[in-house]
């Protein structure tokens, strides 16, 4: 045991030198700290690549010190109601005894770094079957569970491990007999403009909300009288909302200090919300790490040959100085990204929604573009009395597992039922939803309308 411990100890010691080194090398711009990992990092932080820091602030701390590390940046997801198995049902003593089987307090247990053979989907690190340590007993406690197999509990729309916010029991109940199609369908409106007067962090002094035409533009001398320029700016929901070219291009409102190029941080002084939730997704990660943005050749995703040589920030999508919503909402994404999914949904009905939208023959919020999805439309806290309708930039937040994609999106236009077969179903996924899915209820619905049937029996039977 002692030998076995001695050369534990002898390799961690030569592994954390050699990280110490590389981190020193690494200021001085000589070495590429990456060679110092033992094995790539999963998908999910692979852009962090170059900055062990990010989770190993100093090369020689433990897992405790890394974990901190994890909580900093995804705590805020990780208690409920978000998540159904939060590190505070495991501090419950009575819950003791499960943790002897798998440490299910520590994020590590289940999300390793550095191992690729074993990272699943979602940075995942267990065997799939790792719900039996703690619900072996399951089938006598649901009978209708006797029969399955426990590397089916987290598959095609049944459980999740941590959220699970549109599949639990009284959730599918209350929408058991949704129709297909839904008699509404739209998803909601912005309201950034409709609020802008009482937005207090708003620099209202400097830019009054106000219509401004081509000859309020503020920039200096010729650059006025550009015809291109006018008309795109002039047309923009900025012109007509009092935002100057000043506001861009002198934030500081000196023209003296004009500069041709925008940094990002002056979008955050009108759209600070937006930046921070951007920051969250795999589009902004670099940001919060203080890394210049994502260079799209170092993508793990399919990308166009095209756009390679670009990178992503704000104006990847929204077009200096038009700013057309709609143009960022499909148009944009598909400049970069080249995968089956994305190229099948030109063909798809809810591409069609979305041209109908586009050409006003059709309500506004009733298309389904890549945004609709990806990008949704929620309530955002912007300060302890008062929330609003924003898009949501962080495009990661609610892909997976993507059941989290039923409550921000489909049930806005679609039944449960219809929502949980079609989300469940790859190959609906690969071809972005141009078929219909099976027309069978999905097995969670049937569980709950026989779970509700019992009920109805119980309580007709012993009325209170
Ligand atoms: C997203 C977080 C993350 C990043 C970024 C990261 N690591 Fe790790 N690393 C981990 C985790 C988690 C472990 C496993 C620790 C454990 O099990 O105690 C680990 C383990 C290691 C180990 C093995 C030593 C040990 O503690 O078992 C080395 C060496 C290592 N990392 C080097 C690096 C280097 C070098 C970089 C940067 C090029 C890097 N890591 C970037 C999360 C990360
Ligand atoms: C600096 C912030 C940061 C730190 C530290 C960090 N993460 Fe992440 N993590 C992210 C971001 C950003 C993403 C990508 C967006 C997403 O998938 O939510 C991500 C993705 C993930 C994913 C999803 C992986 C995938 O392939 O979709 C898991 C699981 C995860 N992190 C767990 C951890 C664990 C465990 C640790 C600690 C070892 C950790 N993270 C440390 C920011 C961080
Ligand atoms: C007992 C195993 C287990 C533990 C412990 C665990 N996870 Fe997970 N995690 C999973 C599984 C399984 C998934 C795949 C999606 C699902 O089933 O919810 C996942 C998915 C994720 C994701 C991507 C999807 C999402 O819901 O955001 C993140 C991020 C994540 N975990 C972070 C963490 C962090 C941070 C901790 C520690 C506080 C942690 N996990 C602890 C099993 C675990
Ligand atoms: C480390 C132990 C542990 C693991 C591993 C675990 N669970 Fe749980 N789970 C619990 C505990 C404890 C509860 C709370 C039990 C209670 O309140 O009766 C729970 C509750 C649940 C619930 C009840 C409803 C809810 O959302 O609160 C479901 C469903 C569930 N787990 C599914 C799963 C699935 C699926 C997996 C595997 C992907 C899994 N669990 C893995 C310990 C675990
Ligand atoms: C909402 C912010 C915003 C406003 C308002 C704005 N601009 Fe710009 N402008 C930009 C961005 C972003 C770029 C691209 C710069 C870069 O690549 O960093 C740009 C580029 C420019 C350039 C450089 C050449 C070019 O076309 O790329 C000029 C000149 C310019 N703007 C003039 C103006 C004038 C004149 C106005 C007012 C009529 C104006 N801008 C209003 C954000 C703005
Ligand atoms: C002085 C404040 C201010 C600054 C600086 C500013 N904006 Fe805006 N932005 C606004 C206002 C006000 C609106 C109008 C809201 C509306 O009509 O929806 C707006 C709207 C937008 C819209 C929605 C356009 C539409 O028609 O749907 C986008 C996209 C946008 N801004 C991006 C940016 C970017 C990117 C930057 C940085 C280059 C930036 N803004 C800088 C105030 C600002
Ligand atoms: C300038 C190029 C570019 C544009 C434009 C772009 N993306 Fe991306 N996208 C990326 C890159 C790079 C990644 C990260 C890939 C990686 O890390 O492997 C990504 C990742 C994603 C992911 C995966 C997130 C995850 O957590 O797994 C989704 C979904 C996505 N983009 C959707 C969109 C949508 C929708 C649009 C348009 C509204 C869009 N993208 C526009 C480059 C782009
Ligand atoms: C991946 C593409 C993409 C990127 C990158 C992107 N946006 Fe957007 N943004 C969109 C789309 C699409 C919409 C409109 C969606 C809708 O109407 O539902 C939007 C809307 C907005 C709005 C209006 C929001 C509202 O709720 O009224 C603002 C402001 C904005 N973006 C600012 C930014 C800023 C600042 C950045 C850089 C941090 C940025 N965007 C980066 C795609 C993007
Ligand atoms: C009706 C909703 C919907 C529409 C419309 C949609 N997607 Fe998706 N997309 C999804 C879902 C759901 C997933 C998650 C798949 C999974 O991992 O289960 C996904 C996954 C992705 C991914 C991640 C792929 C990966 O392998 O991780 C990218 C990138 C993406 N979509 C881009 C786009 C683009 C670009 C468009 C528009 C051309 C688009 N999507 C339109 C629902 C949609
Ligand atoms: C704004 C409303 C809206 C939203 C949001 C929406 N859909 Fe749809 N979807 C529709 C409409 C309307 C149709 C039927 C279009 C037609 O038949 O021309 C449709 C068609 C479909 C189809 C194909 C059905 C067929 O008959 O071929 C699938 C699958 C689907 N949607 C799944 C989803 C999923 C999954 C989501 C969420 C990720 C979603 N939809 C979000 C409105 C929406």
């Amino acid at each position: 045991m002692w030998k076995s411990n001695q050369s534990y100890w002898l390799a961690w010691l030569f592994l954390s030198l050699s990280l110490a080194v590389g981190l020193y090398d690494q200021l001085n711009g000589s070495t590429d700290p990456s060679l110092f990992m033992p094995g790539p990092l999963s998908d999910g932080h692979h852009q962090f690549t170059d900055q062990c820091e990010i989770c190993h602030a100093h090369p020689f701390d433990g897992s405790e010190a890394i974990e901190q590390r994890c909580v900093e940046c995804h705590g805020e997801t990780r208690v409920k109601p978000h998540d159904s198995h939060p590190k505070s049902k495991f501090d419950d003593p009575r819950n003791a005894d499960l943790l002897a089987k798998i440490d299910a307090s520590s994020c590590m247990t289940c999300h390793q770094e550095h191992k690729t053979a074993i990272t699943l989907k979602d940075g995942f690190t267990q065997p799939v079957d790792f719900c039996a340590h703690c619900h072996a007993n399951i089938g006598e406690e649901r009978p209708s569970h006797a029969d399955m197999a426990f590397s089916s509990c987290k598959d095609a729309g049944c459980h999740n491990f941590h959220n699970n916010r549109a599949i639990y029991t009284d959730f599918l109940i209350k929408h058991l007999d949704e129709k297909d199609l839904l008699d509404k369908r739209r998803v909601k409106a912005r309201e950034f403009a409709g609020i802008l007067e009482e937005l207090m962090e708003y620099p209202h002094d400097d830019y009054p909300v106000e219509a401004l035409t081509s000859d309020d533009a503020d920039a200096p001398g010729q650059m006025n009288t550009d015809p291109h320029l006018q008309r795109s700016w002039a047309a923009s929901s900025h012109a007509k909302s009092g935002v100057n070219c000043s506001a861009c291009h002198s934030p500081d409102n000196s023209n003296s200090d004009w500069s041709d190029t925008v940094p990002y941080t002056v979008c955050q002084n009108c759209h600070h919300l937006e930046v921070e939730r951007f920051q969250g997704g795999r589009h902004g990660m670099r940001w919060s790490a203080g890394l210049p943005d994502m260079p799209i050749r170092e993508a793990r995703l399919p990308m166009r040959q095209t756009a390679l040589h670009q990178t992503v920030n704000c104006h990847s999508c929204h077009n200096a100085h038009d700013y057309d919503s709609q143009y960022a909402a499909v148009d944009a994404c598909v400049q970069c990204h080249a995968d089956q999914h994305t190229q099948a949904y030109e063909q798809s009905p809810h591409a069609r929604l979305w041209a109908a939208e586009r050409e006003n023959s059709a309500p506004p919020g009733s298309g389904v573009s890549c945004a609709t999805c990806h990008m949704p439309r929620i309530a955002f806290d912007m300060n302890d009395w008062a929330s609003r309708i924003m898009v949501d930039h962080n495009q990661s937040a609610n892909l997976s597992p993507n059941t989290k994609m039923a409550r921000t999106v489909c049930l806005h236009c679609h039944g449960l039922d219809f929502t949980l077969k079609a989300l469940a179903d790859s190959q609906q996924i690969l071809n972005n939803f141009a078929t219909r899915p099976k027309p069978e209820e999905h097995p969670s619905m049937q569980l709950a309308r026989r779970d509700h049937e019992r009920y109805l029996r119980e309580i007709n039977a012993n009325p209170p």
